[in-house]
């Protein structure tokens, strides 16, 4: 199918729980059949505008299997903030190619880089989303429930979705398990990674629990739209670490000092302290808790034992950036109605 209509993706809150699911599917593309060639000929250009191991490599690969190629765009490279804005760069690099994954600082930046894209932008991290990680976590979840984790797995499978406009009519979880509820503790620096998680988890059925001192809250950007989805009141924030990971099938934190807070660093290691994710820590989570952590990683926020430890599944995540990243590739550069109306061919 192609798209008709220009559509961007700076986050999870406005996707619906067919989308959602349909890229956390991903891994059906990797089992089953080689990947389409939808980026035959296109470029998408990579914007980046702070460093990147993960999601780099995952773009770069997933644009190579997908036929096309990915053009890395620095911020030493090119004259964006230096002698150009946002606006001029987005008409310029969007006239030339397919799609445009941008990983900037504050997010109104990638808000002005789609409002000028005449193609589709996909957010490969902003200081308030980070849509691809939290589609990563999310496959690899049933990609263990359907192996390893036999109990995240729900009793009776999923009846098949409806047919969703715009995605593949076949149900989205086809050779993927269906997951229980699950209960989600996330618990440090509430950061990009967390918003995406409490916009699309409880919406796909799972429990959000946050530890966070209290000078570290969500800002009034994600509580709004949690109140507009009707979840702001199902998810249970606390300072204390220990009572936020009760009961918690995955354990999650994140950095406590993201790219752009350095000069903060002392001030974050104070407060986060007793923060720290360790087997003591999470004693009255449930027995068999996973850890989860987007990476990269310091040892202030989880000790090595958890994070080398057997209930670690940090890398397997870490593989499946690539396939849920080839996925958005797909969905939103590959199939953009490159001839049509809205085309800049
Ligand atoms: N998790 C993640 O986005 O990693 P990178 O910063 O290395 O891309
Ligand atoms: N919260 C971290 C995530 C890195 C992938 C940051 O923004 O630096």
């Amino acid at each position: 199918q192609i798209n008709r209509v220009l559509s961007h993706a700076l986050t999870l809150k406005n996707q619906s729980q067919p989308w959602l699911q349909h890229v956390a599917s991903a891994k059906s593309t990797k089992k089953l059949r080689l990947p389409s060639q939808s980026l035959f000929l296109k470029t998408v250009a990579l914007l980046f505008s702070k460093r990147s191991t993960r999601t780099r490599v995952a773009a770069e690969t997933s644009a190579s299997m997908l036929g096309g190629q990915a053009l890395f765009l620095g911020v030493d490279d090119i004259q964006l903030g230096v002698n150009e804005s946002m606006r001029d760069s987005a008409r310029v690099i969007g006239g030339m190619c397919q799609g445009i994954f941008a990983r900037v600082g504050d997010h109104s930046d990638i808000e002005e880089l789609a409002a000028h894209s005449p193609v589709p932008v996909l957010n490969a991290l902003s200081s308030l989303w980070h849509p691809t990680q939290v589609l990563a976590d999310l496959l690899t979840l049933h990609e263990l429930a359907a192996g390893a984790r036999p109990d995240w797995r729900a009793p009776t499978p999923a009846a098949p979705s409806p047919p969703t406009p715009g995605l593949r009519t076949r149900n989205p979880f086809a050779g993927l398990a269906p997951l229980r509820p699950l209960t989600i503790a996330y618990v440090g620096d509430p950061a990009n990674v967390l918003h995406d998680m409490l916009v699309a988890y409880p919406r796909l059925g799972h429990t959000m629990r946050v530890a966070s001192p209290p000078a570290y809250r969500a800002p009034a950007a994600v509580w709004d739209r949690l109140a507009e989805l009707g979840i702001a009141d199902a998810i249970h924030w606390t300072a204390d670490p220990a009572e936020a990971v009760q009961g918690a099938d995955i354990v999650v934190t994140d950095t406590w000092i993201s790219m752009g807070q350095e000069a903060e660093k002392a001030e974050r290691l104070r407060a986060f302290e007793g923060y720290q994710i360790t087997e003591a820590l999470c004693a009255n989570a449930a027995p068999n808790w996973a850890f989860m952590h987007c990476l990269p990683r310091k040892p202030n926020e989880v000790d090595d034992e958890v994070f080398y430890g057997p209930r670690s599944i940090v890398f397997p995540v870490s593989d499946n950036r690539k396939w849920t990243i080839m996925a958005l590739f797909d969905l939103l550069f590959g199939r953009w109605d490159l001839y049509g109306e809205n085309s800049n061919w």
